[in-house]
């Protein structure tokens, strides 16, 4: 029983770091809009000088004018929603999306906790992307709490992005 203690301390640290593993938040491709990791999924590109690539600036921005009021600032959680910076790494981008886009609700919760579905809102979705990248930010904790202090410029390619997207 007591040998077995650091045996069951060891796995949880194993099980733990094979999950920090497992979420890969390194940019490899930009199409000029945004980064991907290597599988495809929008990702943040933080320069060594600190600098914030524009599309996670401005995740920080929306992230605090439409998800904040019930997630809690900079992603950390409420006691009414859980906290965005880990589901971002915890769940799979498209896992993501369907949420944001559908809503959920906890059935047997005691509250009526509500996930409101923002599918039918562009302020959100033209922006999902930027907000997942801002999340899994601070998630890794690449990026400091509060608004970061240095960013990129936003690029042509995504202010046209961007007005394809409102306009559609
Ligand atoms: C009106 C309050 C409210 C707002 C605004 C809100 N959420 Fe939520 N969200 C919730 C609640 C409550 C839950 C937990 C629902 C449940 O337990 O089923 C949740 C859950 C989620 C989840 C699932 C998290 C997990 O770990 O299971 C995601 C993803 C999410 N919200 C994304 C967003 C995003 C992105 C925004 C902003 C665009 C946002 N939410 C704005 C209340 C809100």
């Amino acid at each position: 029983m007591l040998r077995s203690a650091p045996f069951v301390a060891l796995t949880i640290f194993l099980a733990g770091a094979a999950q920090a593993q497992a979420v890969d938040v390194k940019p490899v491709t930009d199409d000029g809009v945004r980064w991907f990791n290597a599988e495809e999924v929008p990702t943040f590109n933080i320069a060594e000088d600190g600098t914030v690539d524009w599309p996670t600036f401005s995740g920080y921005r929306r992230y605090h004018a439409e998800c904040h009021v019930c997630h809690g600032p900079d992603g950390e959680g409420s006691t009414y929603a859980p906290a965005l910076k880990k589901s971002a790494l915890n769940m799979e981008y498209y896992e993501f999306v369907g949420v944001a886009a559908g809503g959920q609700q906890e059935v047997n919760a005691a509250q009526n906790q509500v996930m409101p579905a923002f599918g039918m809102n562009p302020n959100v979705m033209c922006y999902l992307d930027d907000i997942y990248t801002y999340l899994r930010a601070r998630g890794v904790d690449a990026i400091p709490r509060g608004r970061p202090a240095k960013r990129a410029d936003k690029t042509e390619a995504y202010a046209e992005a961007e007005k394809a997207c409102m306009e559609g």
